[in-house]
């Protein structure tokens, strides 16, 4: 099955009917076939959600240092960053999040940081971005938790679900690190500006490094748009999906260097 350019964008929701067919899995087998995404997102409203933008330099004063990660196994660092007290972030949390998923995973995605429902729930990507962000793995054919790790910039809710402070990311990069390094993911996907400046320490606009190879620890990277962003600008999704096949194809390459090692 071959689907033209406005059949894709139908697909990615930018027409209101999104609708899950049963060849979804099928459809992935051809290179560059949109697969459908999940009729979740059809019910997706479109606001209360925060709009990532790009931290600022700010100045949050930070509490005690991150504790040395390095030799922590998962267990230890599930729990170092649960009790975490390195910055501001966690004077307002319910609880930390670290992440959810494979340990195993063929993907990282990497968002922002949790919202409230992700605060109270302690899972990341629960609340309608999350939705969304299931349709997008579904429309790859994968499933949360299936070779699919999902974490957060920042681990602990940002108040008002503004965008986390440089500092506040500086302060919790050393858990992303500890998560990137034990994960040893094939492929990160960096969802929105916060994330791209926390591991790549870019401040350029998404549209330049969209569909560009970027690498973190000799792992490949994509960058594309947080699906919060893409529930407010909806014909965006097209361009998400070109990133996510971006992000499928840097996948498989690297799943074929593998074999030559
Ligand atoms: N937005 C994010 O960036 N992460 C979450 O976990 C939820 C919303």
């Amino acid at each position: 099955m071959s689907l033209n350019r406005e059949q894709m964008l139908a697909e990615m929701g930018i027409t209101p009917q999104w609708v899950l067919r049963d060849d979804a899995r099928a459809a992935l087998e051809q290179e560059e076939t949109p697969a459908p995404i999940a009729e979740a997102a059809a019910s997706v409203a479109v606001t209360a959600v925060a709009l990532p933008v790009v931290a600022g330099a700010g100045e949050a004063p930070v509490l005690r240092p991150t504790p040395a990660v390095d030799g922590l196994g998962w267990p230890e660092l599930q729990q170092g960053i649960r009790e975490c007290s390195a910055c501001i972030l966690c004077q307002q949390r319910k609880q930390a999040v670290p992440g959810v998923g494979d340990l195993k995973p063929d993907w990282l995605f990497i968002g922002e940081g949790p919202g409230a429902e992700e605060d109270v729930r302690g899972e990341p990507f629960v609340g309608q971005a999350g939705k969304l962000l299931d349709a997008m793995l579904a429309s790859l054919g994968i499933a949360r938790g299936e070779k699919v790790y999902i974490a957060n910039a920042v681990k602990c809710r940002p108040p008002g679900n503004r965008t986390p402070e440089a500092a506040e990311m500086a302060a919790c990069r050393p858990w992303l690190e500890r998560q990137i390094t034990l994960l040893k993911p094939k492929v990160i996907v960096l969802l929105g500006k916060a994330a791209v400046h926390s591991v790549l320490g870019e401040d350029k606009s998404l549209a330049a490094m969209r569909g560009r190879r970027f690498e973190h620890a000799g792992i490949p990277v994509a960058v594309t748009y947080h699906p919060a962003y893409l529930l407010r600008n909806l014909p965006d999704k097209a361009k998400a999906w070109e990133d996510l096949l971006f992000a499928r194809r840097l996948l498989r390459e690297a799943g074929q260097s593998h074999m030559f090692e």
